[in-house]
C-alpha cells in the first residue's frame, strides 16, 4: 500500500501571553489526527509554533520593559515546553521571528506584488489590536469588534491586497470543494461572508516597527496575518519550491494540508489565506477545520475575569489526585477530545472531568484491563490459547475487528468524541462478556479449558482496544500493549485485523494498575 503524505498544522500562537487551555486544545486535536494518520501508515508532518509579530506582542513586551525579541524568546519557550509536556508529536515548531520564515513571508509579498495584487493607498477605519484585525463601521457591535475587542480609529498610509478580485474565485473554490471548511455550519458562514462582498485588505502598517519589513519599503512592515499565515509553507522550505518537504507536504498530499483553527480565526484561514495563495499562484490547502470554544463553568474564558484555565495547572491537579505525570497528561487530552463534539463550544468543569474519566476510563476500560490481565497472568502460565474455534469469543471480537473502519469513518470527519465512543462501546461489550462468562466461576468449577478461552478472547480484545487507544491515550495504551508484548511494528491500526491476532502460547507480562480512579476532592 502506498504511504500517503498528510500535513496538519495548528495555528501559531500569539506570544502576548502564556499558553492556556484553548491553545492546548487546538494542538491536541492536531496531535490526535497526526497520530491516527501515522498509525494508518501515512507519512505525516505536524507543524505548530508561535506568532511573534504585531502590535499586540510589541505592546505586551513594552509593558514588561523587555525588547520584543527578548519577550518573544521567553514566551515562545513556554509554548514549546507545553507541547513537550503534553507529549505532542509535532515534527517542527516554527517561530515567525526565524530567518527561514522572514525570507518566506517577504517572498510571498514579492509574488503578490509582481502579479499585480498590491497597491498603495491610505487606510482609514477601525482596528482591534486584540484580534489584529480591521473592521468596517457596519461590523461593529455597540462600538466594539464583533468579538468584543476594543477598536480604535486608524488612518495611515498602507499597502492593500486586492482581495475584492478573489470573491468569485473563492466562491468557485467553495463550490468545487464543499467541505473545504468544516463543520458545514462554518462553511455556510464563510460563504455568506464572501457573498456579501469582499473589500481590499490593508496588508502593511507603518505606525510601529515590530514585524517583517516590506520588501523595498523600509517604512512599512507586513500586516501580521499575511506574515503569520505564510508560516505554513515557510516551515516546508518555501520559497524553495523544489524542497522535498514542500513537494511532499504542500503539493503532493492526500486529504491535506489540513489547518485546524479556532472559530475566531476562521475568516483569516478560509478567505484571506486561499486568496493570498491563489494570488501567488501556489497550491491551496485541502481543508480548514474550525473548532469551538471552551468556557469555564459556563463563563467565557478571559484574563480580566481571571478564569483562564492553565493546562499545566490541570495536570498538577490530576497529579494531586494520585495520577502519574503520564496518566495525568493522557487523561487531560482524553477529556478535551471526548467531552465536546469537535466543532461545538464546550464547558470545562473539573466535576465533569472526574465523572467522565471514572465512567469511561477507570471503571470501564481500566476495570477490563485490570481484572482480565491479572487473571490471565495467574492462570495457564500467563499464556494465550487458541480461540479460533471459540464461537462466542469470535462473535465478540467481530465488533473489535470492525474498529479500524469505524475509526477511519469518524476520524476522517474529525468526529473525535464519536471515535472514542466506538472504542468505549467495544470495551463495554467486553465487560459484559466477561461478566456473563464469569471466568472466576469457571475456575471454581474446574472448567479450565473454557476459562482459558474466555480469558484469551479478552486478551485479544484488549489488543484491539489498546491499538486503537494509542490515538488518544498514547501513554496508557502503550502500557497495555507492553503487557501483551505486542511487537512495535504490529501496533499500527491497519494491523487491527484477525490476521494479526495474539499468538498461541505467547505469554503476557505481569500487569500493574495503570488506570487511576479519580476521587472527587472538589467542594
Ligand atoms: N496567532 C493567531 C493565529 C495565527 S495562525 C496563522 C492566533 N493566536 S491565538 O494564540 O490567539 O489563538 C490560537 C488558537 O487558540 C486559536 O485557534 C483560538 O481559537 C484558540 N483559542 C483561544 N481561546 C480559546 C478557547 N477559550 N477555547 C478554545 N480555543 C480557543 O489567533
Amino acid at each position: 500500500m502506498d504511504r500517503k503524505n498528510f500535513y496538519i498544522t495548528s495555528p501559531i500562537y500569539y506570544v502576548n501571553d502564556v499558553p492556556h487551555i484553548g491553545h492546548a486544545y487546538t494542538s491536541i486535536a492536531c496531535d490526535v489526527q497526526a497520530r491516527f494518520r501515522r498509525l494508518q501508515g501515512d507519512k505525516v508532518r505536524f507543524l505548530t509554533g508561535t506568532d511573534e509579530h504585531g502590535q499586540k506582542v510589541e505592546k505586551s513586551a513594552l509593558a514588561r520593559q523587555k525588547t520584543p525579541q527578548e519577550f518573544c524568546d521567553e514566551v515562545s519557550t513556554k509554548f514549546r515546553q507545553l507541547a513537550q509536556i503534553l507529549g505532542l508529536s509535532h515534527d517542527d515548531f516554527i517561530r515567525t521571528t526565524e530567518d527561514r520564515h522572514i525570507k518566506s513571508a517577504q517572498e510571498m509579498w514579492r509574488r503578490l506584488e509582481k502579479r499585480g495584487f498590491i497597491y498603495k493607498d491610505v487606510y482609514e477605519g477601525w482596528y482591534a489590536v486584540r484580534d489584529e484585525a480591521f473592521y468596517a463601521q457596519d461590523e461593529l457591535v455597540d462600538g466594539k469588534a464583533p468579538t468584543g475587542a476594543e477598536v480604535a480609529w486608524h488612518k495611515e498610509e498602507s499597502y492593500f491586497f486586492k482581495l475584492s478580485a478573489f470573491q468569485d474565485k473563492l466562491l468557485m473554490l467553495y463550490e468545487a470543494a464543499p467541505d473545504f471548511v468544516q463543520p458545514q455550519s462554518k462553511m455556510n458562514e464563510v460563504l455568506a461572508f464572501v457573498k456579501s462582498g469582499l473589500r481590499d485588505l490593508s496588508i502593511s502598517r507603518n505606525s510601529f516597527k515590530w514585524g517583517v519589513a516590506v520588501p523595498n519599503d523600509a517604512n512599512h512592515i507586513m500586516y501580521v496575518w499575511l506574515d503569520a499565515l505564510t508560516n505554513y509553507i515557510s516551515a516546508l522550505g518555501f520559497p524553495d519550491e523544489n524542497s522535498s518537504l514542500y513537494q511532499n507536504f504542500w503539493c503532493n498530499t492526500h486529504d491535506s494540508p489540513v489547518h485546524i483553527v479556532g472559530k475566531d480565526i476562521l475568516r483569516f484561514h478560509a478567505i484571506y489565506w486561499p486568496a493570498f495563495l491563489m494570488a501567488a499562484d501556489l497550491p491551496l490547502p485541502n481543508k480548514i477545520y474550525a473548532h469551538g470554544w471552551w468556557t469555564n463553568q459556563g463563563q467565557k474564558i478571559s484574563k480580566s475575569v481571571g478564569n483562564v484555565i492553565d493546562p499545566l495547572q490541570e495536570i498538577e491537579w490530576l497529579k494531586s489526585l494520585g495520577c502519574s505525570q503520564e496518566v495525568a497528561v493522557d487523561y487531560f487530552k482524553y477529556f478535551l477530545m471526548r467531552e465536546v463534539p469537535f466543532g461545538n463550544d464546550g464547558d470545562y468543569s473539573r466535576n465533569n472531568f472526574i465523572n467522565r474519566i471514572n465512567a469511561e476510563l477507570a471503571n470501564n476500560i481500566g476495570n477490563l484491563v485490570q481484572r482480565s490481565l491479572s487473571m490471565i497472568y495467574k492462570n495457564n502460565n500467563g499464556e494465550i490459547v487458541d480461540i479460533k474455534g471459540f464461537e462466542d469469543g469470535q462473535n465478540l471480537l467481530k465488533n473489535g475487528y470492525q474498529l479500524q473502519n469505524k475509526l477511519i469513518e469518524k476520524l476522517e470527519k474529525f468526529a473525535y468524541d464519536q471515535a472514542i465512543f466506538k472504542i468505549i462501546n467495544f470495551a463495554s461489550l467486553c465487560n459484559q462478556f466477561i461478566n456473563d462468562k464469569a471466568p472466576w466461576v469457571l475456575k471454581k468449577e474446574n472448567k479450565i479449558e473454557e476459562m482459558n478461552l474466555v480469558l484469551s478472547t479478552i486478551a485479544e480484545a484488549l489488543r484491539l482496544i489498546a491499538v486503537s487507544l494509542q490515538i488518544f491515550l498514547p501513554n496508557l495504551s502503550t502500557k497495555i500493549l507492553d503487557f501483551l508484548r505486542i511487537d512495535t511494528n504490529l501496533r499500527q491500526i491497519k494491523n487491527i485485523d484477525q490476521a494479526f491476532c495474539l499468538k498461541v502460547s505467547s505469554q503476557i507480562l505481569e500487569p500493574k494498575i495503570i488506570f487511576v480512579r479519580l476521587e472527587n476532592n472538589i467542594n
